[in-house]
């Protein structure tokens, strides 16, 4: 028997945005509920309270679990108890950015796990606040950072931790679209766009909170290195523009022991891009290069030998790669299993930890990746600011 068998129930999971409009609320919904670990079985789904009820209905909830505001669901659900129908165990937050905080928080102090969309927070100071609250209350907390959840991306991170490339010298990562190369604030704006292109409510810098925050997150995933400093431009593509769709920026990475140096792009305004996020890692002995294009493969270089091309499910891989996959090997898998993995896991470490036995060391990314991040997008703006290479608030120092 599965953990899952083991607890006898899927968890019952509370949705805070997604409505019908929404393209990642149907990938959580579905993502959750993949495994049998979760059922989405309550929600909110829009601001406007009776949006939201009508929302839910549309989506196929049971209507006397649609809400129209998040306290609300919180409480009736809570009124619900722990029987067989019984209330929401985790609530998932996919709402527009200013929302994260206060959703999670609310959350985590009803008792509620918490996997939240990105960027966690609008700050490091409201992400070190939800840190707190989950250690508080002992909940966990996962933050949608799919890239990291391939299993692809997952065995760059074990061979760098197995030495294959030695020592990181040079990391290089990149995210690439094009949504924003034009000029889509002169068209009619959807109410997606209204958030997203006002920076009150998308966050301190739009590009970073669309897509640098998983960038960031995924080379410190792979390498094992918090980013230490950054010099960084921050800045528009798009003349003219008012929210920020470009960044570069020189990173050190470095955790204190080792340090390595690094470069970072990401851009919503590169016309002809999709949705290319790639990682390239460099170390003393090679590389490993990965792509969102061929997610499937993983490309490894030892200096003096030939490339291998590493493919998912092929069958030497460590178990804990191959527990990221489902379909046997040559069958493309995806975004939404990536997804699923970050829910399988929390919801495996709940059910692990309510039955007393022993947890896995699953490797979903958890609120301080989000706490780092918040500071790492705070260091390049104070770097484009001021002119000069800052430190990211609570990483260890990086090259001497
Ligand atoms: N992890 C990823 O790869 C990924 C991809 C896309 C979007 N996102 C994140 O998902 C979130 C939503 O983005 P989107 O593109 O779906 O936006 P959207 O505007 O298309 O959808 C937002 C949804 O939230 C609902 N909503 C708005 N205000 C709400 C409130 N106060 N309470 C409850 N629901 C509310 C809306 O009705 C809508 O259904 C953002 O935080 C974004 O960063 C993550």
């Amino acid at each position: 028997m599965n953990l899952r068998e083991r607890f006898g129930r899927p968890l019952r999971l509370g949705l805070v945005g997604g409505g019908p409009e929404s393209w990642i609320g149907a990938m959580h919904r579905s993502a959750a509920e993949l495994d049998g670990c979760f059922r989405a079985t309550a929600g909110v789904f829009s601001g406007d309270a009776a949006r939201s009820r009508a929302a839910g209905v549309r989506l196929g909830f049971d209507a006397a679990r649609c809400y129209g505001t998040v306290a609300e669901m919180l409480e009736a659900e809570r009124a619900r108890g722990d029987g067989a129908q019984g209330g929401i165990d985790a609530v998932a937050i996919m709402s527009p950015n200013d929302t994260h905080h206060a959703y999670a928080a609310a959350a985590l102090d009803a008792g509620l796990d918490v996997i939240c969309d990105k960027p966690v927070t609008h700050n490091h100071a409201e992400a070190l606040d939800l840190a707190a609250r989950a250690r508080r209350q002992g909940r966990l907390f996962a933050i949608a950072h799919a890239y990291s959840a391939y299993p692809m991306t997952r065995h760059a991170r074990h061979l760098v931790r197995e030495g294959m490339l030695g020592a990181v010298r040079l990391v290089q990562v990149e995210y690439i679209q094009s949504g924003l190369a034009v000029r889509v604030e002169d068209g009619a704006l959807t109410s997606r766009l209204r958030w997203v292109l006002d920076p009150r409510r998308s966050g301190q810098a739009l590009v970073m909170s669309a897509i640098g925050c998983h960038a960031q997150h995924l080379a410190c995933f792979v390498t094992g290195l918090p980013v230490a400093r950054v010099m960084a431009d921050v800045g528009t593509l798009m003349p003219g523009r008012e929210v920020v769709d470009h960044v570069s920026a020189l990173i050190e990475l470095g955790n204190g022991a080792h340090a390595a140096r690094g470069a970072f792009t990401v851009t919503q305004a590169a016309a002809g891009g999709e949705n290319d996020i790639r990682l390239r890692v460099y170390g003393e002995k090679g590389m490993l290069d990965w792509n969102h294009r061929e997610a499937g493969y993983l490309k490894l270089a030892l200096q003096g030998e030939p490339a291998r091309l590493i493919g998912r499910g092929d069958p030497y891989l460590p178990p804990e790669v191959m527990a990221a996959g489902r379909t046997p090997r040559g069958h493309p898998e995806g975004l939404r299993e990536a997804f699923a993995n970050v829910y399988a896991e929390l919801a495996q470490e709940r059910m692990a930890l309510a039955l007393g036995e022993e947890v896995p060391a699953f490797p979903y990314p958890r609120i301080e990746d989000g706490v780092h991040t918040m500071a790492f997008i705070e260091a390049c703006l104070a770097s484009q600011r001021e002119g000069r290479w800052v430190a990211v608030a609570g990483s260890p120092a990086g090259l001497a």
